[in-house]
């Protein structure tokens, strides 16, 4: 691991594997949001941070000057084992116009409302084994006694993987995105075990064909040809990542806002008809996702000249909180009806799995609150949080009050 010098100044040299940025960012949004407005780093070989909903947007919606080809900041933007554009490593997310829309259409059929809502029992029942396993204890921690295991059960079954492995989705998504600081030789070999899990994942499907992502992806064909193996292998290590870290960090945010805000969760036990907003309303301002372009050639882009392959954090929670598009962008209101939140990206990456997102957020918190309607944070200072790209508590230590 590389050691790094703190930052001193995040409109120059930001880092979003800083502790501070990782504690609270969105102090320092707000700041260079109003005095900056795009920040800028060498770090990672050099990179830019635009902080208002219109540049994000406009960057999401312009795949002509930026490119999907890597969607996580490392120190290596052509990593030994780098396929290129337009496919990029996980399709659909690192693929470029036209071959995105290919690699899209193959998988949105699994995560329309129809195949999700379906989850919903499974779901619901590995809420409560989990909440059964929590039961008589007065403190609990909902992070790494409930919010860590409710996507990894769910992923499993999708993609057809042992539930048991789930010790080592969390490793894989851990590798991914949040060891982002290893020097790329070190990265280069430990994403050796990752690779081969999924190598075995592979040749076990093929062996035994069975209904699920997996084999439908080794099966599907595209102008008469089946996938590619490395497109095959992209896209499930990519629905593995998306699908796992994201939620779990959606739904331990959503427990450490109730666990400090007793009103909230007040009015959320004895008026359920609040969730869907409220869902909404976590996904707005504890949106967990930044996900990263690299520019195609040089470019100015709003007076900043950005030089080719120069990273650009795309900051969808910062574009969440930009006080021209939200009213009282930075105050929580759980009842808020308008609310158009980035949390779930723009433009033609916009996330796939939101429908099956918004189910385990709603009945993760539906279930959670029956069972506990009242608990309180323990200690603030023990909660901790994912560095990196995906942002949200791992450890949320909490006290039952009935
Ligand atoms: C609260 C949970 C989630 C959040 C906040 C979230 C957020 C995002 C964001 C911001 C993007 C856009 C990335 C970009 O522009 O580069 C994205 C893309 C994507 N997400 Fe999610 N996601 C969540 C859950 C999920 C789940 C559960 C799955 C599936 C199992 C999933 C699968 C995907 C896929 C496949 C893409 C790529 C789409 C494309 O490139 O066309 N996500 N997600």
């Amino acid at each position: 691991m590389t050691i790094k010098e703190p930052v001193e100044d995040f409109a120059t040299d930001w880092d979003h594997t800083d502790p501070r940025w990782v504690r609270d960012p969105y102090p320092i949004w707000a700041t260079l949001r109003e005095t900056c407005p795009v920040a800028h780093t060498d770090r990672y070989g050099g990179g830019w941070f635009p902080t208002t909903h219109e540049m994000v947007s406009s960057i999401a919606n312009d795949t002509e000057h930026f490119t999907s080809r890597m969607v996580v900041v490392t120190n290596n933007k052509f990593p030994p084992n780098f396929i290129p554009a337009p496919m990029g490593g996980a399709p659909p997310i690192t693929s470029d116009p036209p071959f995105h829309a290919i690699a899209r259409r193959l998988i949105l059929p699994a995560f329309a409302p129809g195949p999700v809502n379906a989850l919903e029992p499974q779901i619901r029942s590995l809420c409560r084994k989990h909440l059964d396993a929590m039961a008589g204890h007065e403190f609990v921690d909902a992070g790494t006694g409930y919010a860590q295991f409710i996507p990894p059960g769910v992923i499993a079954q999708m993609l057809g993987f042992p539930a048991e492995d789930e010790d080592i989705f969390r490793e894989i998504v851990h590798f991914i995105l949040d060891l982002v600081d290893l020097a790329p030789e070190e990265r280069g070999e430990m994403s050796e075990p990752t690779l081969n899990y999924f190598s075995n994942q592979i040749d076990d499907h093929l062996a035994n064909p069975r209904d699920d992502l997996t084999s439908y992806l080794l099966n599907v064909e595209v102008g008469g040809k089946k996938l590619a193996r490395e497109h095959v292998t992209g896209t499930i290590v990519l629905i593995l990542v998306a699908g796992i870290d994201t939620t779990w960090s959606a739904i331990g945010a959503a427990l450490w806002h109730l666990a400090q805000h007793p009103s909230d969760l007040a009015r959320l036990v004895s008026e359920p008809e609040l969730m869907p907003l409220a869902v909404e309303e976590f996904l707005r301002f504890y949106a967990p996702v930044t996900m990263a372009r690299l520019v195609n050639d040089d470019y100015e882009f709003f007076g900043c000249p950005m030089k080719k392959d120069d990273w650009v954090l795309l900051g969808f929670p910062a574009a969440n909180r930009d006080p021209e598009v939200f009213e009282r962008a930075d105050t929580f209101i759980i009842d808020r009806e308008v609310n158009r939140h980035a949390a779930f990206g723009l433009g033609i990456h916009r996330c796939v799995g939101s429908n099956l997102a918004r189910l385990e957020l709603r009945v993760a918190l539906e279930e959670f609150i029956v069972r506990f309607p009242t608990f309180t944070l323990a200690n603030d200072a023990d909660v901790t949080w994912a560095p990196g790209q995906v942002r949200g508590p791992r450890q949320i230590p909490i006290r039952v009050l009935s």
